[in-house]
């Protein structure tokens, strides 16, 4: 086990965005840079592969270097350099990945691989100090859709999952069909404002089912409801949709929380800035009498203080990850039986 005294780079370039952040090693964050990409994949609709690995090499090291001023140190001066591995697009993620390792050798630190998911868990914790565990996390991504019992950092339970399309994926689908523009999520959140949530009954689908949830088929309703009624406004469309996804994500989340006696419950990925799902959240935990962690907005979305957070612990706990480690698009977190 290795005590870490000084802090730790994270890198994070697995979508479209191009981070670098310092956490120093009580894990406070010194400095956490983001530069998005949405000007770049905008055009397109979404994000295109090839066009977000020439970004992350154009951007990667002016953020590095400004992640570094803003905390007043240079290389000498960390521990370690993390990089997100995976889960990603293979050509992002490669980037991320060989500028790490090439600090990394550079500087003479440890390289250290997180898991991008590993990285989302950790940025409840950055704002919040006093969890007791376990607490349930809802994971909500654009990849991912995940309930985990969290029985401690690095211990993790599958309590449930997408059996189809990750939240935000459906966020960023019906925003496309709508034309809501890019990126989809707060596009959604923001047209639902003008909307009324009960205009439209979509559906719940699995509310009385398990812990695992599916959203392809409120995709489609979406899409058959707005042909059959075309005067619709975007903005009940997007409140009804929103309101459909928030309740069941709701209702799932308090019940793994009873379920398996958790302590807490937090939330983490893109779709966890959503002021619905937040709100929502919130009033039903302080119902059920559970204490509820809420990352920051900046540390939902991807940014590489979770990537250096969950890189510091992994250090401590588990050690460096070798030079040969590569970057595994498809890469899933480890959980305990
Ligand atoms: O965690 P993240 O930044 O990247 C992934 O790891 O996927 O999540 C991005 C996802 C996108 O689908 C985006 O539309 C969604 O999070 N998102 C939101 C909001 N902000 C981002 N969804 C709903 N409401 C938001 N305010
Ligand atoms: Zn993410």
């Amino acid at each position: 086990m290795t005590t870490t005294s000084a802090p730790v780079l994270g890198i994070e370039t697995s979508c479209d965005e191009t981070a670098a952040a310092v956490v120093d090693a009580d894990a406070r964050v010194r400095s956490s840079v983001v530069a998005s990409q949405v000007d770049v994949h905008a055009a397109y609709g979404g994000v295109v592969p090839e066009l977000a690995g020439r970004a992350h090499v154009e951007l990667l090291v002016p953020v590095t270097e400004e992640a570094l001023r803003r905390a007043a140190v240079s290389g000498a001066d960390l521990d370690a350099v993390a990089a997100t591995v995976g889960p990603g697009l293979i050509g992002s993620l490669l980037v991320g990945v060989s500028a790490a390792k090439a600090l990394a050798l550079t500087w003479n630190k440890p390289f250290v691989g997180v898991n991008h998911l590993e990285g989302h868990l950790f940025a409840a914790l950055l704002d919040h100090r006093d969890i007791e565990w376990p607490v349930v996390v809802l994971l909500v991504s654009g990849g991912h859709t995940l309930l985990v019992s969290m029985e401690g950092a690095g211990r993790y339970r599958l309590l449930g999952q997408t059996l189809d399309d990750a939240a935000g994926e459906a966020f960023d689908k019906v925003a496309r069909f709508l034309e809501l523009g890019y990126p989809g999520g707060p596009a959604v959140e923001r047209a639902a404002e003008t909307g009324d949530p009960a205009a439209f009954a979509f559906p719940r689908a699995m509310a009385g089912d398990g812990l695992d949830v599916s959203f392809s088929g409120l995709k489609t309703a979406v899409v058959h409801a707005v042909r059959k009624h075309p005067a619709a406004s975007d903005g009940d469309v997007a409140a009804s949709f929103q309101e459909a996804v928030v309740e069941v994500l709701v209702a799932k989340t308090r019940r793994a929380a009873q379920g398996c006696g958790a302590r807490g419950v937090c939330l983490a990925g893109g779709v966890a800035a959503n002021g619905r799902l937040r709100s929502s959240l919130t009033a039903a935990c302080d119902e059920a009498g559970l204490p509820v962690y809420l990352p920051s907005r900046a540390m939902c979305t991807d940014n590489a203080a979770m990537i250096a957070a969950a890189g510091k612990w992994q250090l401590e706990h588990v050690g460096p990850s070798s030079l040969g480690t590569g970057a595994d698009p498809n890469l899933r977190l480890a959980f305990v039986a």
